[in-house]
Order: C-alpha cells, then sequence, then structure tokens
C-alpha cells in the first residue's frame, strides 16, 4: 500500500462536525476566523494510474478547519469539495459552476480575497467559492471575469489589496497574468509565453514586480496518458527566473542554474534594477522516479545585477524545510523571518523552523518522535506592529494516539509553552497547505 494512504496521511473515513472543543490554554481573543487546511485525501476509492500507483496530489480536495472566536475553538468541520467526482463517492450533485479544465479537483490551497472564500488549484480548474462553514457552493469564474483557471499560489499586497496571479494550464504554452482588485473586479493583464509547460506552482510579489521560476519539471503527455501524476524532469530545459511588471508589459528573463522550486519565501527588487529572491530550492525533482516528498529543499538566493540577464545562486543554510511563510503585512517588502516545516522521516519527526535572515540562522522546535506539524501559519497580533509579533498556528498530529490539535505559540517564544491547544476530534490526515482566514475577510461574502 502506497506510505500516502497510511498513517499520517491515512484518509479520513466520513465527515464530522464538532462543537464547543476542549482547549488547554488560552486562546488570544484577537484570534477570530478560521484556520484551515486542505490537502489531497479520496473522499471514496483513490484515483490510480494504470500502473497501480497512488498519484497523492491528484487526490480529491479535502478541507479541515477550525473555527475561533471570543476566546473559544467554536467548531472544528472536515469537508470534501465537491467535485464531480467526490460527488459520485457521496452520492451526491456535484457543486455548480463552471470548470475550465476536464478534472475539477481542486485540492491546494484557500484564501479569501474580495470578501469571497476561495479553495484554489493550479494548472486549470477554476476555483471552488466555500461558505464559512466550508461547504461547497459553487465553482466561480469570478462572475465571467476568468476565461482561463485560476492559480494555488496568488499573491496579495496588503498596500492595495490587489492580488496577482499566474494562470497556467498543460493546455497552452503559455501562461496568463491575472490581477484582482481589491473590489473583485478582474484585469487579464497579458500572458507570459513560457515556450512550454512547466510546473508553475509559486509566484513572488515585489512592489513592481510579479516573479517566478520557469524550472525543467514540465508536463510529460505520455505520463498524463497513463494517469500519473503528469510532471516529469526534462534535463534539457534551460531554467530561468521571470520579472513580469506588474501593470503588464514584456517579461525581463535571468538566466539560472537548473534547480526545482515550489516555493517562494521571497523577492526584492532595488530601485536600480537589482534582484533578490529567496525560495526553497530542490537540486532536482520529478527525474527517477523516487518519492517527490522524500527529497529535502534547503533556503537559496539568487541575486542578480542592475542590467543583467542572469542571476547566481548560493545557499543560505543546510537544513532542509518546506511550508515557508512570512508576515502577510510585509508582502512586496523587504522581510526578516520566515517559518517553516521541517522532516525527520527517520523518526517521523517535524519541527518548526524560523529562519532569521538577519542572523543567518534557523531556530527549531522539535516536535518530539512521532509527532508531526502540518504547514504553520504565522498570525499578526494587529494590523501593524513588528514581524515577530504574533502567533504561529499549526495542527500538530500525535501518529501513535491518532489525534491531532490545533496548537497556537507566540511567534516571539518559538520554542515556550503554547499558549493554547485545542483537541480535534480526529486526526488530521498530512495536507498541501494551511491558511488563517480572518472573520472580517469574509464578511462581504453572497
Ligand atoms: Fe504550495
Amino acid at each position: 500500500m502506497s506510505r500516502y494512504l497510511t498513517g499520517a496521511f491515512a484518509p479520513l473515513k466520513r465527515e464530522h462536525t464538532e462543537h464547543a472543543l476542549s482547549v488547554e490554554g488560552r486562546l488570544p481573543s484577537g484570534l477570530d476566523g478560521l484556520f484551515t487546511q486542505i490537502g489531497p485525501a479520496p473522499a471514496g476509492q483513490p484515483r490510480r494510474a494504470f500502473d497501480g500507483s497512488y498519484p497523492w496530489f491528484m487526490q480529491d480536495g479535502l478541507v479541515c478547519g477550525v473555527r475561533l472566536r471570543d476566546g473559544r475553538a467554536a467548531w472544528f468541520r472536515n469537508r470534501w469539495i465537491r467535485s464531480r467526482r467526490v460527488a459520485r463517492a457521496l452520492g451526491e450533485t456535484p457543486a455548480p459552476g463552471p470548470r475550465h479544465f476536464p478534472i475539477d479537483t481542486v485540492n491546494t490551497n484557500l484564501i479569501a480575497h474580495h470578501g469571497v472564500l476561495l479553495a484554489l488549484v493550479e494548472s486549470g480548474c477554476l476555483p471552488v467559492q466555500l461558505s464559512e462553514t466550508l461547504e461547497s457552493i459553487r465553482y466561480t469564474d469570478l462572475n465571467g471575469q476568468l476565461p482561463r483557471g485560476f492559480a494555488a499560489h496568488p499573491k496579495v499586497d496588503p498596500a492595495t489589496g490587489e492580488l496577482h496571479a499566474l494562470a497556467y494550464s498543460p493546455l497552452r504554452r503559455w501562461a496568463e497574468h491575472v490581477v484582482v482588485a481589491a473590489d473583485g473586479h478582474v484585469n487579464l493583464a497579458g500572458r507570459v509565453d513560457l515556450g512550454g509547460r512547466p510546473l508553475l506552482h509559486d509566484i513572488g510579489l515585489t512592489d513592481r514586480s510579479v516573479v517566478f521560476f520557469d524550472l525543467p519539471v514540465r508536463f510529460d503527455v505520455r505520463r498524463a496518458a497513463a494517469h500519473a501524476f503528469p510532471y516529469r524532469w526534462h534535463g534539457r530545459h534551460r531554467s530561468r527566473i521571470g520579472l513580469l511588471p506588474r501593470a503588464g508589459g514584456p517579461v525581463r528573463w535571468l538566466a539560472i542554474e537548473p534547480c526545482f522550486v515550489y516555493h517562494i519565501v521571497g523577492a526584492e527588487e532595488a530601485p536600480d534594477g537589482g534582484l533578490t529572491v529567496h525560495a526553497l530550492r530542490y537540486a532536482s525533482l520529478f527525474d527517477d522516479g523516487t518519492d517527490p516528498l522524500a527529497r529535502p529543499a534547503t533556503l537559496w538566493e539568487w541575486h542578480a545585477e542592475p542590467g543583467a540577464d542572469y542571476a547566481v545562486a548560493r545557499p543560505l543554510d543546510d537544513l532542509p524545510h518546506e511550508l515557508p511563510r512570512t508576515d502577510p503585512r510585509r508582502e512586496c517588502r523587504p522581510r526578516r523571518l520566515h517559518y517553516g516545516i521541517t522532516h525527520d522521516s527517520s523518526r517521523e519527526q517535524s519541527g518548526l523552523l524560523r529562519f532569521d535572515r538577519r542572523s543567518g540562522r534557523g531556530e527549531v522546535r522539535q516536535l518530539g518522535p512521532g509527532v508531526l506539524a502540518g504547514e504553520a501559519v504565522f498570525v499578526p497580533r494587529a494590523p501593524d506592529g513588528a514581524e515577530s509579533d504574533g502567533w504561529l498556528l499549526y495542527f500538530r498530529t500525535d501518529l501513535a494516539a491518532g489525534v491531532t490539535a490545533l496548537v497556537v505559540l507566540d511567534a516571539a517564544d518559538l520554542t515556550g509553552a503554547p499558549v493554547a491547544t485545542v483537541r480535534l476530534p480526529v486526526r488530521v490526515p498530512i495536507g498541501a497547505h494551511s491558511s488563517w482566514i480572518r472573520s472580517d475577510e469574509w464578511k462581504a461574502m453572497a
């Protein structure tokens, strides 16, 4: 059996709703919102490739969430996104709305923007609008404004509320630059000719540009035909970083050495045109059939001088980690801190990392053998304040006990006792991304 169907990944059997969860410690009253995790977990029979393998990334989307309000944990819910496949497994009607892609599985990320809670996936399918209780309302093209899908990792400029995304699909050799204003108006700002079909998971956002990697992990039609994960390493592809002006216009390309990046930590542009990008780098991925999640990524920096057509990369640290998160108030601005998850597979043990660029060092909270963490999200204590002033929220799963808790740490005291721990009624399977959605972010929801 695949390791993605057992232990920490084992799918839940049904949907749960539990109210008035027990809390150790004191939940800060300032935490008024939803903590969620979305990830692949089959609702019924898993999706299998023709060779019998289990492509984890392609399974049904499951959202698990906890509502925090008034110093209480009001409820826990887990809900599958009502794709056609999930609806069939549950004997229900699929969520209404357009799809724009043959596969309508949505399983990668969750955001709120212009008052709408959206579950996201990349590579072609449209988002699903969720209710504040995590029910699938509809697949949405944002009132007819998204002609060709969306993206899993859009970035929002906190100064303007403007969202930027690069929508790509294996059906096209170009990506679409989608800009969504704070009021929900969509501007299709232009197309980026990719000369092929790369996996384009994340972007960076500066005050002037969208920054992205164009790398050798690319669509493979033979793998797609076999219903396997349809991307693999193509060694002959030239790797590069693209800088796309936020207002539209030609891309500036910077040649780089081959590698793979899922997640960008941050990007900074100097007034003179110099660029610095921080990201979690894999030497290669999907190149030899080995387990993609077993390959560690480490923090690297790419730097390009003004006017240069290439960027030079260097490692900043050797501690493998993934799922980087930063202070959302500082998107588009230089950031000193980021958080991430370390993993020791020999002991099935996660750690929470806080990396400080100023000192060049990372501090780790080890969770102990058999204890795993989902993505840790930094939640600011207030709309303004110091970069470390806030909480770190994450799902902590004890494998032996088969239980998960939502843990709240003081972000400035990474290794100290938790501020609060919320016991959940079920084990939350390992997923993709976690999110914190403030209650005022969905107030305008239809
Ligand atoms: Fe991601």
